[in-house]
């Protein structure tokens, strides 16, 4: 009996300091953060999400997106993410504050999607993505300034991007010549689709497209099938807009008469995947000074 009470005595302890140390400190850390604001009270980050945006969260978390992806970009002293492009600077707890639920995730078998509402462009994940960098969220409204750092700065880069664009044909005469050809495949048309059809990355078409099979845009794409949440259903009188814009993969192309239109739930998922940014600057994560110097350099030669 004499030895029983030292054991209850420790084992309350271990629950009493990990529920310290778990909950009521991180708790008095972070528990009541508030939006950052600038000195005005302006510029307001994070925004509380739209009713679309929650909905899509509970989408996200019905689908089990969260066994695959995580949502949190690691400083640079923890991993590379901010080399893969991941994000400008490390997620921090702010970041968070209005998310019903957090996803933050522990698997990657794709991509993180911390920022995926911020990026405009595949490029992004390439190496010489840096003119390209400052581009705004605005896919549409962004694609041709975005176009233009990267055409300007072409003569020194184009050595280091043609494995990128192998059907470029060896500009190497000038600058005026090789502006027009590496870039049509990813420059908006005025429908916001690439030169052959297909939607631009990362606009809400894109993401239609990807979630009702990812192997229609990468073709190696190890990511499940969402068909389930699109109807494929007969065209009566006008096609809807929201229609799948399946241009050049014709095994997915609906029959004629046929068309393939998000659920709500699909287009709640696809609002959720877009509000994620954490672009936005936060006082308490510096965007690494390491990333600055590449840019410096190109821009001397
Ligand atoms: C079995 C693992 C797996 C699951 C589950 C999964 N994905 Fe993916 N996802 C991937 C892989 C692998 C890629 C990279 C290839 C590609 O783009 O298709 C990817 C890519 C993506 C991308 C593009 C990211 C980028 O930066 O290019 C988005 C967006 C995405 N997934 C969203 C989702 C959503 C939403 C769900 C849940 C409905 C989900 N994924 C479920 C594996 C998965």
């Amino acid at each position: 009996m004499k030895g029983l009470q030292p054991l209850f005595l420790g084992i309350f302890g271990i629950f009493a300091f990990s529920w310290l140390g778990m909950t009521v400190v991180p708790n008095l850390q972070i528990g009541s953060l508030n939006p950052q604001t600038d000195e005005d009270g302006g510029d307001v980050y994070p925004a509380p999400p739209s009713g679309m945006t929650l909905r899509g969260t509970q989408v996200y978390a019905a689908n089990g997106c969260v066994y695959c992806h995580s949502q949190q970009v690691r400083p640079d002293y923890g991993g590379s993410d901010l080399e893969r492009k991941w994000g400008e600077r490390r997620s921090a707890p702010r970041d968070y504050i209005f998310q019903p639920i957090v996803f933050l995730g522990e698997m990657r078998t794709g991509p993180d999607l911390a920022n995926v509402g911020h990026r405009s462009m595949p490029e992004a994940k390439g190496a010489n993505a840096s003119p390209a960098a400052p581009a705004t969220p605005a896919a549409g409204a962004a694609a041709p300034p975005a176009g233009a750092p990267a055409a300007a700065v072409s003569p020194a880069a184009s050595s280091v991007a043609s494995p990128a664009g192998p059907s470029a044909p060896a500009p190497a005469s000038g600058p005026a010549a090789n502006a027009p050809a590496p870039v049509p495949s990813l420059v908006a048309d005025n429908n916001g689709l690439t030169a052959d059809g297909k939607p631009l990355p990362y606009t809400a078409e894109w993401h239609h497209r990807h979630l009702y099979n990812a192997r229609s845009l990468s073709e190696d794409s190890n990511m499940p099938p969402y068909r389930f949440l699109y109807e494929k259903r007969r065209i009566t009188g006008a096609a809807s807009p929201d229609a799948i814009n399946f241009a050049g993969d014709p095994d997915e192309e609906p029959a004629a008469g046929w068309e393939i239109v998000p659920s709500y739930d699909a287009k709640c998922l696809v609002a959720y995947l877009m509000s994620r940014d954490q672009s936005h600057p936060l006082k308490e994560a510096k965007a690494p000074a390491t990333v600055a110097p590449a840019p410096a350099k190109e821009a001397q030669k």
